[in-house]
């Protein structure tokens, strides 16, 4: 049974990100979501509230899990026995970066091979950035997020999470 990681800051986790994790759910016998919980970065959620708004979100997808992990994702892929990484490319700005990151880690972990999802050109614009940008000024989310965690997004704005 083939092992998908799908790591990311899921800060918060948009309906693009799901759209990756459906299919990957589809095409792996296990997905693991690895939620990054880096102390340099600071994010609006903490990991184990993004931890658990991703295990909300993909409740309805049994062959999913979600962890947070700390360090070097390539540790995080081999004490998770090996396993391919999943991540989405949206547009061609992405690319330079990710093929950087997969570069990386495959001359650290030659054992560990990344794979690329197109996202659906319906969610190609998307980014947690953008979403949180719009939420802090009041705009309309729900058709970024899915309603529990745009209501989880807009409550953090609010000053009640
Ligand atoms: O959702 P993001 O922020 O684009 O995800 C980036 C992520 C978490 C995949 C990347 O920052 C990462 O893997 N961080 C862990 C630290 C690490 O392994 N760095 C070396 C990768 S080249």
């Amino acid at each position: 049974m083939k092992t998908a990681i799908y790591p990311g800051s899921f800060d918060p986790v948009t309906l693009g990100h799901y759209d990756i994790i459906e299919r990957t759910a589809k095409m792996f016998g296990r997905v693991i979501i690895g939620v990054l919980n880096n102390k340099m970065k600071s994010p609006l959620f903490s990991a184990q509230e993004r931890v658990n708004m991703l295990k909300e979100v993909t409740a309805n997808l049994p062959n999913v899990e979600v962890q947070s992990f700390d360090g070097l994702l390539i540790d995080f892929v081999r004490q998770n026995s090996g396993g391919i990484i999943v991540r989405g490319l949206r547009a061609i700005t992405d690319f330079e970066y990710e093929l950087q990151m997969a570069q990386t880690n495959r001359v650290m972990a030659p054992e560990v091979d990344t794979i690329f999802l197109t996202t659906n050109l319906k969610y190609s614009y998307l980014s947690s950035s953008i979403v949180k940008e719009i939420a802090e000024n009041k705009g309309n989310i729900s058709e970024f997020l899915h309603p529990s965690v745009a209501e989880m997004v807009q409550a953090k704005f609010r000053g009640q999470a």
